[in-house]
């Protein structure tokens, strides 16, 4: 240690540690001068001269000047002031002193040599290199000077010192440290990791015990371009306090992962990096003589990618890979070699050095076309408001294209939609959001087949890194998502539903149509939100919106025969002026007849309760009907309304946090009626799963942009399926031209569809791209039925 530092600063990469080093005492004390006088260091009548070093792993190191002589002086800090676990003791001070004197034995130009040392006092001088002669090869490296003799001559030196000790006699007594070299390097690399890496944890586990077992030859333990001095005789291995006797595969892989992941700090230098790995392998492998070289090339190709991982990861991550795309990098080639351990090292070489093929092998079936460019646009929604567009181009020169909805009545659950804030439209700009589609996911797309959606998915995920997609928005990643899978249906050359139903038999979805908007979505004239009609008696998905435009004109119709048209709601229905919610739903009675239509045989009711918005405290308020009421109390009313009007679906009767309210309704109104979570499941698969075990809700309603990826959201449909839920695809109340949601319905056979009213390009473009569906099934065309149940309303006497 200590040798040149003064020209280059050690930086260890583990802030905690570099916290103690600095902190460290720059004065030594009394028994220090003992130990240098005892030694016979200090020149008689003067005075000697400690000029601290920084750096070296929790120990205080000098350059001492005593006369004409320089030398420098180690000692161990007995008690870090860190984290209690990488405690070590003094004798790791001893243990270095022991190895540089065995090496120094056979190899002198190995190491620097050892003038004098005190184990109990924790205390050894050295020879100083001074860095006029010894370059540190980090220097080097980080200039972009790499040689490929360099490396070699350091692979070469590191089999010459292992073969030294693999044949030292009584070496794994005198090294014995497996607590030490547990706490300072299996513990903080490879399980710290394992923890923050849960799927592969138990191969990082096993690697770990592995390694800890493999008792071959004494390790250094801190192999690094930073302890590794380049002098005029060749390298010199400095700081050797982890040596212990193990698994040298661990020192090979030490040192080849910086080589690799110096390739990101110095991109320039990457085909000399590579080179210099492979010098580095080889020379080494050439001395391994204590056991077949394939053998301890297996384990350090395994420990490999683990050590990757860990310097991102783990507790001591490298100081040099602070962006957020490069850390990505590094585990997108780490994680699926620790998935399939490689056997050799020129198979990591290749991984990494191929990191967008690396890519493709991990999608699954490493099959083109891959995604080539991603671009983020800002386009409009429905509202008038900003909203996000991604286009995905393949390489091949297919694409798709998606746009994110918004919602106005969201569930506190949902995904998080990334808003810029600000005064520019007002706080609703999606600036943030759009460049996170051109350039971090960009960046972490490309080179990913296209034809595994879960593949894609997981990345968004991963790269968000946050529960609930609060770091790169929802509305960027449901817009990348929907993006890709579209492109992947333009790579096969088919329309999406097609594509998604892969052996399921497309059905098209019972419309559930809003004829009167209310709520959130209306300035609150009345306190429902929605008021919809299922046109259950249709046997066509064409036959089903024509009966919904019907009653849609019809009520139009009559709110303006009692002058009560004032226009439409955000979702296209007829902006209501009631005087109660009964109000609304007598008219919507009416409209139906009207129409010419019965009530509940031709077209049933819907009601979306959207409760949480209702919610105060801990009851409710109806403002039109001028009415508070418990949880109980509402119940009463929706199932009288239920038992009044031919309502077969209600949606969100209680509010996001009333888990009480939700079950006392299902247990109520369940057998009769589709009881919907919208704001209570907000298209979570585990919520869906959580609430069918509590017995509330038995229908889910699924809306891509509340959980942020396509794959979510059919995780979300698995367990509404698995439940034996009855599920919704639907729109949100801020919609585009964007379609995707009609080809999830059909694709997945998904059985009801809910976009809105049939007014309004945004609403009219979903039901449009229904009928174009219906038409190209042709004779396999049919219409999903909904389940089928005693309605309230029609055992309801008179
Ligand atoms: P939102 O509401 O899209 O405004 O959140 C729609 C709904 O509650 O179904
Ligand atoms: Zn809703």
């Amino acid at each position: 240690m200590a040798h040149g530092r003064d020209a280059a600063p050690r930086q260890d990469g583990d802030r905690a540690l570099r916290e103690v080093t600095e902190g460290a005492t720059s004065a030594p004390d009394r028994a220090i001068l003992e130990f240098l006088e005892r030694a016979g260091l200090m020149a008689p009548g003067v005075a000697p001269q400690f000029e601290p070093l920084p750096g070296g792993v929790s120990s205080d190191i000098w350059v001492v000047r005593a006369g004409s002589s320089r030398f420098c002086v180690k000692r161990a800090l007995g008690r870090l002031r860190v984290a209690a676990d990488w405690r070590a003791d003094v004798a790791r001070n001893a243990t270095e002193v022991a190895w540089l004197g065995h090496v120094a034995t056979l190899y002198p130009d190995y190491v620097p040599a050892v003038l004098a040392s005190d184990p109990d006092l924790g205390v050894f001088a050295m020879e100083y290199l001074p860095p006029g002669t010894h370059e540190l090869w980090k220097s080097r490296l980080a200039a972009g000077r790499v040689s490929t003799d360099t490396a070699g001559g350091v692979g070469r030196r590191l089999s010459s010192i292992h073969a030294l000790f693999a044949k030292a006699r009584g070496a794994e007594i005198e090294f014995d440290t497996g607590p030490a070299f547990h706490a300072l390097r299996i513990e903080p690399y490879l399980l710290a990791t394992a923890r923050v890496h849960a799927d592969v944890a138990p191969i990082l586990e096993d690697l770990a015990g592995r390694t800890e077992r493999t008792k071959i030859s004494v390790v250094h333990g801190d192999v690094s371009p930073k302890n590794i001095l380049l002098g005029p005789r060749g390298p010199v291995f400095l700081d050797a306090e982890c040596a212990w006797f193990g698994d040298p595969a661990f020192d090979l892989a030490f040192c080849l992962n910086h080589l690799l992941l110096k390739t990101l700090w110095v991109p320039s230098a990457e085909s000399d990096l590579l080179a210099a790995f492979d010098a580095l392998a080889q020379g080494y492998l050439q001395g391994v003589d204590w056991e077949p070289a394939s053998a301890v090339e297996e384990r350090a190709a395994q420990l490999l990618p683990a050590l990757l991982l860990a310097r991102i990861d783990g507790k001591s991550p490298v100081e040099y890979l602070t962006d957020a795309r490069a850390k990505d990098t590094v585990r997108r080639v780490a994680r699926p070699l620790l998935k399939h351990l490689p056997k050799t090292l020129e198979a990591v070489r290749r991984a990494w050095a191929d990191r967008d093929a690396s890519v493709r092998q991990v999608s699954g079936r490493g099959e083109g076309p891959w995604i080539e460019r991603l671009i983020g646009r800002r386009v409009w929604d429905s509202r008038g408001r900003p909203t996000v567009e991604a286009e995905v181009v393949l390489s091949n020169g297919a694409s798709g294209r998606a746009i994110a909805p918004a919602g106005a009545s969201t569930g506190v659950n949902e995904a998080i939609d990334l808003r810029d804030g600000g005064g520019a439209f007002g706080g609703l700009g999606v600036d943030r959001a759009v460049r996170h589609v051109s350039g971090e996911i960009a960046t972490a797309l490309r080179g990913l087949s296209i034809r595994d959606q879960g593949v894609i998915d997981r990345r968004l995920i991963e790269l968000d890194g946050t529960p609930n997609k609060a770091r790169l928005g929802a509305n960027a990643t449901v817009a990348v998502s929907m993006a890709a899978l579209h492109a992947a249906a333009a790579a096969r050359g088919e329309p999406l539903w097609r594509h998604l139903a892969e052996g399921r038999e497309p059905t098209l979805p019972m419309p559930m149509i809003q004829i009167f908007g209310g709520g959130a979505h209306a300035g609150r004239r009345v306190d429902i939100q929605d008021f919809l009609i299922v046109p259950v008696g249709a046997s066509t998905f064409d036959e089903a919106v024509s009966i919904a435009t019907r009653i849609y004109t019809a009520a139009g119709q009559m709110m303006a025969a009692s002058g009560r048209l004032h226009g439409v709601a955000d979702e296209g229905g007829w902006w209501p002026e009631f005087s109660s919610n009964g109000d609304a739903l007598d008219t919507l009675v009416a409209a139906i007849e009207r129409a010419g239509l019965r009530p509940g045989i031709d077209a049933a009711m819907a009601i979306d309760v959207a409760a949480s918005q209702l919610r105060h405290g801990s009851s409710y308020r109806f403002a039109a009907d001028d009415r508070d009421m418990s949880s109980e109390e509402l119940v009463d009313l929706l199932l009288g309304w239920c038992r009044r009007y031919p309502i077969i679906s209600v949606e969100d009767p209680l509010a996001e946090d009333d888990h009480e309210g939700m079950r006392l309704f299902t247990a109520r109104a369940g057998r009769h009626l589709q009881v919907v979570g919208d704001d209570y499941l907000v298209t979570s698969a585990d919520r869906i799963s959580a609430a069918a075990a509590a017995g509330s809700c038995n229908a889910a309603l699924l809306k891509p942009n509340q959980v942020g990826t396509v794959t979510e959201t059919a995780a979300a449909f698995a367990a509404a399926r698995a439940a034996g839920w009855a599920t919704i695809v639907s729109a949100r109340s801020g919609e585009t031209e964007d379609v995707t949601i009609v080809h999830l319905a059909v694709g997945w056979a998904a059985g009801q569809l809910k976009v809105g009213s049939c007014a309004r390009s945004e609403r009219t473009a979903k039901w449009n791209e229904g009928l174009r569906i219906e038409e190209a099934l042709g004779d396999r065309a049919a219409l999903a039925r909904l389940p089928v149940r005693p309605s309230l309303w029609m055992s309801a006497p008179a």
